[in-house]
């Protein structure tokens, strides 16, 4: 309603002499449809202009007449209610839907910005957790709702390859690891060596004593260590890379915790330059008291991996060498006050982008209602999540449609999306319910479901191909009834929608408004014929519709990161 509402607002402020965008936003939506399809209060006025809200509704709706946006305005109390002229507003929709999508949605506000979007960042040697897999979709799909929205992206997994865990992978392998076995399925492998090490570890203290010492000589550049543990980042790398090439996921940088070792003195000598920097239990903290927040430690009393060092000097790379503006994190809520922590002290540097910097925090996933957690040895790998919705997923598709070609793209197609759908359509901060029932579901809310009111336009539109029936680039709406009203009114709010997620950070948004899209069109396309319309110029509308939502859908799921197969 991007332009609906712009030309009710320039008509409004003449009457009012305030400037367009202020009357814009207040300019809302009435609960009940029948009142009209936007409404304007107008007793903010009253007082400037000394007239009663009635008297200015009342002249508003004069100045909108005549306007061709606009079938009707009415005053209800002290609102102008106006009914949009739905031909003209189906004709300019489809028009631009279909030239040029991303003109339509949006605005592309934030061009000349650059964020800096860290997600996924699994750690080296342990499994990609449930956690990780939120991390890639949420940012995944952050990272093209800001591109969209006209800002540049540069993606990047902070991999957690550093740390005293490093000198125990060590010891546990040379002690009971076999090259061959690693190979062939690292991440379990090393972890089951991990796991071993800190059982055995318990009867023998001197294991730990080992692990330390095979750290030590890691961080003094011993070449052994270097060398094994190298391997074990591109073996990690490779299982990782293989969940990332099935969630279509890519990143502009790989810059792992290790790259940063090199980074943190200069952040720690300027804490220490600037004062900022006391000495607590024999660490050095920055004292964030003031703020109701623990100390953050910047140097620990043994001089070992420290995380918030790392994320400052991660910080600072982010924003002076790479050229980011904004710098989003997109972790488990579980990690917010280390981000505040973080986020503080790049503010009591005098970063003035600090105040720039988010933490995209999400909840639990839970696995057929049960908690998932690494730490009780619940391991539930993603690649087998990924797997097996794919498998169900071919099922379903050899069920319903035997003969379709390319099944196996789009089984992937569809497994994939309905664990990634499942993930985004709720609110980040809730904790999200996986079953494998519920998210392969095709008549539920559903990443299928989507999918599949995509292929029936597809389908639609090549039926009237194969009719011999040429879709013209314009096509002009001169009959606009009730259903296809309410598929335009659902399109024309898609900007709206954009610009609230990029504002708030939420895929979410983005995914209810296909939901809803989705059920607006199957009710059309259930109760109105488009290839059987009485008259050839009723069907090319109905066939524009069809196309500018065949249009919307697969945006929108690639705003979500789901593919969009054009035949299921
Ligand atoms: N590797 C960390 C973990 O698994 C997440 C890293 C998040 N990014 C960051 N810059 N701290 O918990």
């Amino acid at each position: 309603m991007r332009d609906q509402k712009a030309a009710f607002a320039a008509a409004a402020s003449t009457v009012v002499g305030q400037p367009a965008e202020d009357v814009a936003s207040l300019i809302e939506y009435p609960p009940q449809r029948d009142l009209g399809d936007l409404a304007l209060p107008c007793f903010r006025f009253a007082k400037t202009l000394r007239m009663s809200p009635q008297d200015i509704a009342a002249r508003i709706a004069q100045a909108l007449e005549g306007r061709p946006e606009f079938a009707s305005a009415a005053v209800v109390g002290g609102y102008v209610n106006v009914k949009v002229a739905r031909e003209h507003a189906a004709t300019m929709a489809v028009r631009q839907i279909r030239a040029d999508f991303e003109a339509f949605i949006s605005r592309q506000r934030l061009r000349g910005h650059r964020a800096a979007i860290d997600y996924s960042s699994p750690n080296i040697a342990k499994p990609f957790g449930v956690g990780h897999l939120r991390s890639t979709m949420i940012g995944q799909s952050i990272v093209r709702l800001l591109q969209m929205d006209g800002c540049e992206t540069v993606g990047i997994n902070h991999l957690g390859d550093w740390g005293t865990q490093f000198g125990k992978n060590i010891a546990a392998y040379l002690k009971w690891g076999d090259e061959e076995t690693v190979r062939r399925d690292p991440v379990r492998e090393l972890l089951k060596l991990y796991v071993r090490f800190h059982e055995e570890a318990k009867v023998d203290p001197t294991l730990d004593e080992e692990g330390r010492a095979w750290f030590k000589k890691l961080e003094d550049g011993d070449p052994q260590a270097v060398a094994l543990w190298q391997w074990f980042i591109d073996e990690s790398r490779k299982v990782f890379d293989q969940t990332y090439e099935m969630l279509g996921v890519k990143f502009d940088y790989y810059l792992g915790e290790s790259f940063y070792n090199d980074k943190m003195q200069p952040v720690v000598d300027e804490l220490r330059e600037r004062g900022l920097l006391t000495v607590s239990e024999g660490a050095e903290v920055v004292d964030l008291s003031a703020w109701n927040m623990p100390p953050c430690i910047i140097v620990k009393s043994d001089g070992a991996t420290i995380y918030a060092t790392r994320d400052l000097a991660a910080a600072l790379y982010r924003h002076d060498v790479l050229g980011a503006d904004r710098l989003i994190y997109v972790v488990g809520a579980e990690q917010s006050l280390h981000f505040a922590q973080v986020f503080k002290v790049l503010e009591l540097m005098d970063r003035p982008w600090a105040k720039d910097c988010r933490h995209v925090a999400f909840g639990m996933m839970k696995y057929n209602g049960e908690r998932l957690s690494t730490r009780r040895g619940k391991v539930v790998y993603l690649e087998d999540v990924l797997q097996q919705a794919i498998s169900e997923a071919r099922k379903i598709i050899e069920a319903k449609n035997p003969s379709l070609p390319d099944k196996e793209a789009v089984a992937k197609a569809v497994g994939v999306g309905a664990v990634v759908f499942n993930d985004l359509k709720n609110y980040r901060m809730h904790d999200v319910d996986f079953r494998f029932e519920d998210v392969l579901n095709f008549d539920g809310e559903t990443g299928p479901y989507v999918q599949y009111t995509h292929a029936r336009a597809c389908s639609v539109l090549r039926k009237a191909a194969d009719q011999g029936c040429a879709l013209p680039e314009e096509v002009h709406f001169t009959e606009v009834g009730d259903l296809e009203w309410a598929v335009i009114h659902q399109l024309n709010q898609a900007n709206e929608v954009l610009e609230r997620a990029v504002d708030e950070l939420d895929p979410s948004l983005i995914a209810r408004f296909t939901l809803d899209l989705c059920h607006t069109f199957n009710r059309f396309y259930h109760d109105v014929p488009v290839l059987g319309a009485d008259t050839e110029a009723v069907r090319m509308q109905r066939l524009a519709l069809v196309d500018a939502c065949r249009i919307a859908i697969a945006r929108t799921l690639y705003l979500l990161g789901l593919e969009a197969p054009e035949r299921m």
